[in-house]
């Protein structure tokens, strides 16, 4: 039949996913289970990602998440047409424990093998849960991720832009940190922005001033930096009104930028478009998102952002991905490397 039914494996940063997705030729994909294992606990003590106790970790769980995600499907390995992994780009450690878990099932059942960019994965999200149409544009704003795409196909993406140093979500961790606020840090910095000024610093808005939709955001990290140290020289500390103060004059800042340079990857997008989508754990941030809607408003165009489960790493993106390369007739063999580098 012209349904098919994918599992999806995803190890390529902290965490461990696998989900079947299945569709018809008709009528709209089906996520039939979706298991993601994080691992902020793991890593915590270590204040980052530590790329040897996340490739062990995956290591340790992918079988297991696996039979999770067969199990809540209430399927089989043998009702799978095919398998997909990541194949990058991420931790190599985590991205060949997919990778090889991945041989290891197609070897075993005599399925086929679908190799899925990471990236790719997110940015095709949209089609799995609103069906858009090429092309589209996509925003992925996460803690590793930060670029424009424009969509034109299963494998035709052009990139329009991106950040040159930091990705937004780091951007909000470390101003987590600097501010003695748990992490993640984007959920604990939007909820002290919500009670703050976003006017009160004039945080930079970098490379608005340039052409391009290339963003940065690293110098932002350290205006915040200089802005509560003077406040700390001046008073002996930062008060509970200024640190909401600082928080909101910060995200006031990547939202501009974010806004901004969406506003110019629209007019440098091919012509067509049927949205502007995000993706990300960045996107899970209201101020951010009334932005880009408004962008997308101003553009006439819908805007689209995925349940937050599916914007996070998870394996259904990768399903999804890997169902759209394999209805393409698109797959790979047991040579599959895992790539710790995969530019789109
Ligand atoms: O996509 P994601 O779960 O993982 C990757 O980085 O791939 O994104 C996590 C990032 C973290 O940096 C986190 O601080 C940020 O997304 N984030 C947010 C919010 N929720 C999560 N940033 C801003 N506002 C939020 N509400
Ligand atoms: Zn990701």
């Amino acid at each position: 039949s012209d349904t098919l039914t994918i599992l999806g494996l995803e190890s390529s940063c902290d965490d461990t996913g696998a989900a079947v997705v299945r569709a018809g030729p008709g009528g709209a994909p089906e996520i039939l289970s979706s298991v993601v294992r994080g691992q902020t606990t793991l890593h915590s003590a270590f204040g980052g990602v530590v790329p040897e106790i996340a490739a062990r970790a995956h290591a340790e769980r992918l079988d297991l998440c696996v039979e999770e995600a067969l199990r809540r499907a209430g399927l089989g390995l043998s009702d799978m047409d095919a398998i997909a992994v990541t194949a990058g780009p991420g931790l190599i450690g985590g991205v060949l424990s997919g990778v090889m878990c991945a041989k290891g099932l197609a070897a075993a059942t005599g399925k086929p093998l679908v190799g899925v960019n990471h990236l790719a994965g997110h940015a095709l999200t949209p089609r799995l849960t609103d069906g858009l149409d090429f092309p589209y544009l996509i925003l992925l704003a996460s803690g590793g991720h930060c670029q424009f795409l424009a969509v034109r196909g299963v494998d035709d993406f052009t990139r329009l832009g991106g950040t040159i140093d930091d990705a937004p979500g780091e951007a909000f961790d470390k101003t987590a940190k600097l501010l003695a606020l748990p992490q993640p840090g984007g959920p604990a910095v939007e909820a002290e922005a919500e009670k703050g000024d976003g006017k009160r610093f004039a945080f930079p808005r970098p490379l608005m001033d340039r052409p391009g939709c290339d963003m940065s955001f690293s110098g932002l990290k350290t205006a915040l930096l200089r802005a509560r140290d003077s406040l700390i020289a001046e008073q002996g500390g930062i008060t509970v009104q200024d640190r909401a103060d600082l928080c909101a004059s910060f995200q006031a800042a990547v939202r501009d930028v974010l806004a901004g340079k969406a506003r110019r990857a629209i007019s440098a997008a091919p012509e067509g478009l049927s949205a502007l989508a995000v993706a990300g754990g960045v996107a899970a941030n209201r101020s951010i998102r009334a932005a880009l809607q408004e962008v997308a408003d101003e553009a006439a165009l819908p805007f689209v952002a995925p349940p937050l489960s599916l914007c996070t790493d998870n394996a259904a993106m990768i399903a999804w991905a890997g169902l759209e390369r394999f209805r393409a007739g698109q797959q790979d063999d047991m040579t599959l490397a895992a790539r710790p580098r995969w530019p789109l």
